[in-house]
């Protein structure tokens, strides 16, 4: 499978960034770690990370008829993009969104996903392993 994975605001902080909550890997370390685990390593992996809403959004567009799947972090876009929402229910490319914190136990606003319901399926809290849960999930949708 072809497999676009984006990723959100602040995720390229990674590493650096509240360490205590989002661990001490950055987003290339959670990457080359992706490649080397047998469920992910027979897929063609895309990764992109950006802060700018847009640029996601174009990403998404972009994906049309390149890509199986998109695994989506849109870290704080989860909770109040409708734009990134529209555009994962424009392009027909089934996703699913993931979170590497357990997003039910931190404050309410992160309760809220505008975009959940555009998605197969929401994987939150398991730290790097939301991006192995997400690939096994797409392979199982197919
Ligand atoms: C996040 C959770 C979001 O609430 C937060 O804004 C992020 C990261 C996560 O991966 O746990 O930026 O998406």
């Amino acid at each position: 499978m072809k497999i676009l994975i984006l990723n959100g605001p602040n995720l390229n902080l990674l590493g650096i960034r509240e360490p205590q909550i989002y661990g001490t890997e950055t987003l290339d370390d959670i990457s080359d770690w992706l490649n080397r685990q047998p469920d992910a390593n027979m897929h063609d992996i895309t990764w992109f990370q950006s802060n700018h809403e847009g640029d996601l959004i174009d990403q998404v567009h972009e994906s049309m008829n390149l890509f199986d799947g998109i695994i989506l972090n849109p870290g704080a876009l989860t909770h109040y993009s409708y734009a990134l929402r529209d555009a994962i229910a424009s392009v027909h490319i089934p996703a699913v969104e993931v979170h590497l914190s357990d997003i039910n136990a931190r404050e309410d606003f992160r309760k809220i996903s505008v975009i959940k319901d555009q998605c197969i399926s929401q994987i939150s809290g398991l730290g790097k392993h939301v991006y192995i849960e997400a690939i096994k999930t797409l392979v199982k949708h197919f």
